[in-house]
């Protein structure tokens, strides 16, 4: 049975999964990673998803065309779409906090940041 790895928000979830198993379809009938794993669509057309592989990158399959439409650059810095993965090995994988929004001014959280620091 595979392990899954799963990081969010500086904590660490772990379970095993049958193998073949899809992380959003478990997520969406309440089961590990649930309530942990974003998602919205389940079928890679929103990218709300997104992960980063850490570890089991190997046993993957490529991307498919839905990945790389969705995850361009994203793609090379190690990002999967969770809804379009088949989980059949070991794999460790985080899942950052969305970027902030288009509308919100570029280094309104490194201000916010230095702020608290002075
Ligand atoms: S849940 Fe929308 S792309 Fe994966």
């Amino acid at each position: 049975m595979p392990t899954v790895t799963f990081h969010k928000q500086g904590q660490t979830y772990t379970d095993e999964v049958k193998p073949q198993t899809n992380l959003v379809v478990r997520a969406g009938i309440r089961q590990f990673p649930y309530p942990n794993l974003r998602y919205e669509c389940g079928m890679g057309k929103c990218s709300k998803c997104a992960c980063r592989v850490i570890a089991g990158a190997e046993h993957l399959p490529p991307p498919n065309w839905k990945e790389k439409k969705q995850l361009g650059d994203r793609l090379e810095q190690g990002y999967r779409l969770a809804c379009q993965l088949w989980i059949e090995h070991d794999i460790e994988l985080a899942q950052d906090d969305l970027p902030a929004p288009a509308t919100a001014p570029a280094g309104t959280v490194a201000v916010i940041a230095d702020s608290v620091d002075a």
